[in-house]
């Protein structure tokens, strides 16, 4: 986990504890809490100046900051439900004001955001995977193919989670190929951060707009990249994004409700979902575990990245297969990037680039080895058994 995700994470559990002890009146802790939250959400900013959600963080501070003054201020305070409709003037007004985070140039229309491009990505390229894919495939494949076998409907939000690089992109776009569907791709981070005070409205538009392609008869896929900044810590934070929320689960149900027969599917992805509420989870009935990759999966992406590349006798694919576990798909692919880039260098720097013919030398086992040494997979140990439990609790295939 990145330094910034721990900090979101602390942050997040400093102010579900405030919230915790605000809502049974232990003041002086709750006041202390929300402090914590509010230098963890500080520190975030200041360390990490330049990251989208920043204004929303911000904002969630200011929100800590009020409340700790009123509850200060002694006398009855109002219960700080967290939700956030006892003060919705005063928020959309924060979130219009944000020259210093959100000028008007960085907020984004509908469509800069949107991306409508088809994929063109097969099932066989996502490596490994066996079960996500088949739960995929029973999700909205078959439905599609066969609507009239499905008399009691189909899911229509389908939840992938799992650590970061491991194909839940692909795998979504994958689907997006197979049933020919439009495509539509966003990603909830922008959705917070760029569209400020207008991401309710276009958060309804992108279901319209699936909506509205699949009742014209083809299938329609909106897939929800980074899920979790959609509700972030919502049930403290104060405005904007309970309203963003709240609208998601609204078009969700739309979605479940109104298109009975119509091919309409919702691709959350996520590699935070311990963030996702009830609510939130509730509404996509598959949920899917896109894990590390096994060994096989390593072994195959192995032999697909250095496919190209020239390599040693003595390269021996297995044993880097074994030596490469706990990487992910998108680590393994910047190994066998970086080795090769290592070579490449080596001959520009002998100075014999120049000559047309001149080839990188062979990439041998030692050489990967290297470059194993120097790094250590994007995902620990400890955060891959937290997102095992999370499955354990909530996976429904
Ligand atoms: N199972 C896989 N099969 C093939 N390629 C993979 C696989 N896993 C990862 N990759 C490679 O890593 C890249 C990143 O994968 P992808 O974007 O699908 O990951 P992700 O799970 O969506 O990650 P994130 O949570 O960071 O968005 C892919 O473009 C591909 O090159
Ligand atoms: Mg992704």
């Amino acid at each position: 986990m990145s330094a910034s995700q721990e900090l979101e994470q602390a942050a997040t559990k400093y102010a579900l504890e405030a919230v915790r002890l605000d809502k049974q009146g232990s003041k002086g802790m709750a006041i202390t809490m929300y402090q914590k939250g509010i230098s963890t959400l500080l520190k975030l900013v200041r360390l990490y100046p330049n990251y989208g959600l920043n204004s929303v963080y911000i904002q969630r501070a200011q929100a800590y900051q009020e409340r700790i003054k009123a509850l200060q201020g002694g006398g009855p305070v109002q219960p700080f439900n967290g939700n956030g409709h006892s003060q919705p003037e005063r928020t959309v007004e924060m979130a219009d004001k944000q020259p210093e985070t959100g000028t008007t140039d960085e907020k984004a229309s509908y469509d800069e955001l949107v991306l409508q491009e088809k994929p063109n990505v097969k099932w066989n390229q996502v490596v490994g995977l066996e079960t996500a894919k088949k739960a995929i495939k029973e999700a909205i494949v078959y439905p599609v193919e066969r609507p009239d076998l499905f008399p009691l409907g189909w899911p229509r939000g389908i939840l992938l989670f799992g650590p970061p690089g491991c194909g839940k992109t692909l795998m979504a776009a994958a689907v997006a190929t197979e049933i020919d569907a439009a495509f539509v791709s966003v990603d909830a981070a922008s959705i917070m951060s760029k569209w400020l005070g207008e991401a309710e409205k276009n958060v309804a538009k992108l279901f319209n707009q699936a909506r509205n392609t699949a009742s014209n008869g083809r299938p329609a896929i909106l897939f929800i990249d980074e899920l979790d900044s959609l509700i972030g810590m919502h049930s403290n934070e104060v405005g904007g994004e309970t309203r963003v929320r709240n609208q998601f689960l609204k078009e969700m149900d739309g979605v479940m409700d109104k298109g009975k027969n119509i091919h309409a599917y919702v691709i959350g992805a996520t590699n935070k979902p311990w963030v996702l509420d009830w609510p939130f989870i509730r509404r996509f009935q598959k949920r899917i575990m896109v894990p590390l990759p096994d060994y096989d999966a390593r072994l195959h992406l192995l032999k697909l990245y250095t496919e190209h590349l020239n390599l040693s006798t003595d390269m021996d694919l297995d044993e880097f297969a074994r030596l490469a576990a706990g990487f992910s798909g998108s680590d393994i692919r910047d190994i066998c990037q970086s080795a090769h880039l290592r070579v490449i260098g080596e001959l520009f720097d002998s100075g014999k680039a120049s000559d047309k013919d001149a080839k990188p030398r062979p990439l041998s086992i030692a050489d990967f080895k290297g470059i194993l040494a120097d790094r250590k997979p994007s995902v620990s140990p400890r955060v891959i058994s937290t997102y095992n439990e999370w499955s354990e609790a909530f996976k429904a295939l």
